[in-house]
């Protein structure tokens, strides 16, 4: 069975085409980007529009299919930006029903889970989520990915872009914070804020702002980077030992992070347990792990009416029902 899966909860649209042996055929992506300042949610759904076309193109190309090949059409039903979840959806439909192929509309958190879990090998971890809008510490009990742990209010990736802001960095800030934290080397006390598994950023946020002025730029991206993937791998170390974890999983976007991989790595080796962290492509958002998560549920019988497949921007990770086999 081959899946084609479309991502487009925010500012990146994707195109994945997998097989249900896990193999990726193709992995096409979008991600609207800026110089400077922020990102529009109307221009990243506009971007959407111009690119699906030639992103759908160049995937059957890479992958030397045909739509006709396709057995399964997925999409990001939620949770994300209503604007961009919509295009995304639009898109889905219309290939379904020209093409009579099946639909299935499926939880981004879930399945960002579910390919890192395929690809490292893992089968039940708990899972460190990083990305712009979610920062989730993830893990399975009783049918449901349950939030052991999570943000009390923005997600790392978008506290990080907007400390590049700040600096003037462009969007994304991560990678370019990433890359000035490794030539900072003096630590800069910021405030620790983590309560029992649950954290926040805003703090931290407010006081960088103040720090910029008599601070270079290095050492700052190296005080936030050291205190804030603390505080992460702190609140994710407290649920291995809560739940008797064997397995940890680091994924979305900020995995791509080395200093971030390198603790999650420490911390796991000295628990003596296995880790894996996220490969690059599909850590970040990307069509291939909505692709996969469409397979995993067609085949433990999931089938959605078109009718079904109106957006949830607010779709919790624990609201999925885990329907298929782990
Ligand atoms: P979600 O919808 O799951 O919240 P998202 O739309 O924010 O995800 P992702 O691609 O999962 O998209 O993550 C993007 C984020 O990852 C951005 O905030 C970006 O700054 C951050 N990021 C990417 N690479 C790095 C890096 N090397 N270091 C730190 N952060 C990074
Ligand atoms: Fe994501």
């Amino acid at each position: 069975m081959i899946c084609l899966g479309i991502e487009s909860t925010a500012h990146t649209l994707g195109i994945g085409i997998i097989n249900d042996k896990g193999e990726i055929l193709s992995n096409k992506k979008h991600t609207l980007e800026t110089e400077t300042g922020g990102i529009h949610p109307i221009k990243a759904a506009q971007a959407h529009e111009l690119f699906y076309d030639s992103l759908i193109r160049s995937a059957l190309k890479e992958s030397k299919l045909t739509m006709k090949d396709i057995d399964l059409i997925s999409f990001s039903q939620g949770p994300g930006l209503g604007q961009c979840l919509r295009r995304g959806a639009v898109i889905a439909r219309s290939l379904s029903l020209l093409y009579d192929i099946p639909i299935i509309g499926v939880n981004h958190c879930v399945a960002h889970v579910e390919i890192g879990k395929k690809l490292c090998n893992l089968k039940n971890p708990v899972t460190l989520y990083t990305s712009g809008a979610n920062t989730q510490i993830i893990a399975q009990s009783n049918g449901k990915y349950r939030i052991f742990g999570e943000t009390m209010d923005i997600g790392v990736g978008n506290f990080l872009d907007n400390i590049g802001r700040y600096m003037n960095l462009g969007f994304p800030g991560g990678p370019k914070i990433e890359k000035l934290a490794e030539k900072g080397s003096k630590y800069i006390e910021l405030p620790y804020t983590i309560k029992g598994m649950d954290f926040n950023f805003s703090g931290i946020q407010n006081k960088v702002r103040q720090l910029l002025e008599k601070n270079s730029k290095e050492d700052i991206c190296y005080s936030v980077q050291e205190n804030v993937f603390a505080i992460l791998v702190e609140a994710t170390e407290r649920a291995v030992a809560h739940l008797n974890s064997e397995e940890v999983l680091l994924t979305g976007g900020v995995a791509a992070n080395k200093r971030l991989a390198k603790m999650i790595e420490d911390m796991c080796k000295q628990r003596g347990i296995k880790y894996g962290i996220c490969p690059r492509s599909v850590s970040g958002d990307n069509g291939v792990m909505i692709a996969w998560q469409g397979i995993i549920e067609y085949n433990s019988g999931k089938r959605q009416k078109i009718i079904e497949t109106e957006i949830d921007g607010s779709w919790r990770t624990d609201d999925v029902n885990i329907i298929w086999n782990n």
